[in-house]
């Protein structure tokens, strides 16, 4: 099973702010939505509250340490290896990291593809990327101009690595 990590990242590599994405893009909702659905995704529990509810058409697998919590149309997983084999026994194909920083800083390390939406502005936040690791290569890049509704211009770049 492949594993990968898709995230939006400012130039000056932030990625949340008060719990929350600090921009809206719709064109990189919708870019998204194309690349992780039919596909298990991974993702924190602060993560998982500021969506609010499961994604639909993916397997969301939420990843907390309190066992008393729940997340309605949720798998729960207790740790990243306990949320990777519940992927792998399911015959996924390629499992998707989507944040927040906490689950991407574990994961990065085990990830063979990585989807990055470059925020072509320097924005205020509070989250920051944590380091990629090494031996990336790009493998495509497209850019995507601002308009009325994406209030920042983007570019969707693939890497992979051996
Ligand atoms: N720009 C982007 O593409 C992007 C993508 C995703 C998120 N974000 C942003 O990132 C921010 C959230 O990131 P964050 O780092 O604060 O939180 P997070 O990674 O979403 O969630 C952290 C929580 O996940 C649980 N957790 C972490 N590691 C675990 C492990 N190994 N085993 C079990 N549970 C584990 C813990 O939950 P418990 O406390 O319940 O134990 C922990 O408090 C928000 O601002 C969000 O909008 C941005």
């Amino acid at each position: 099973m492949l594993i990968s990590a898709i995230v939006a990242i400012s130039e000056n590599n932030v990625i949340g702010r008060d719990g929350h994405l600090p921009w809206r893009l719709p064109a990189d909702l919708k870019y998204f939505k194309s690349v992780t659905i039919g596909h298990h995704i991974i993702l924190g529990r602060k993560n998982y509250a500021d969506i609010g509810r499961p994604l639909p058409d993916r397997v969301n697998v939420v990843l907390t340490r309190n066992n008393s919590f729940s997340a309605p149309g949720c798998v729960v997983a207790y740790s990243l290896e306990e949320a990777l084999q519940i992927a792998k026994d399911a015959g996924e194909t390629e499992c998707f990291i989507v944040g927040g920083a906490a689950i991407y800083k574990e994961a990065l390390p085990l990830c063979k593809k990585l989807y990055i939406t470059r925020v072509l502005a320097s924005i205020e936040g509070d989250v920051q990327m944590p380091f990629l690791g090494d031996g990336w290569v790009l493998q495509s890049e497209e850019k995507r101009e601002a308009d009325e509704k994406n209030a920042y211009p983007i570019i969707f770049q693939v890497f992979e690595r051996p």
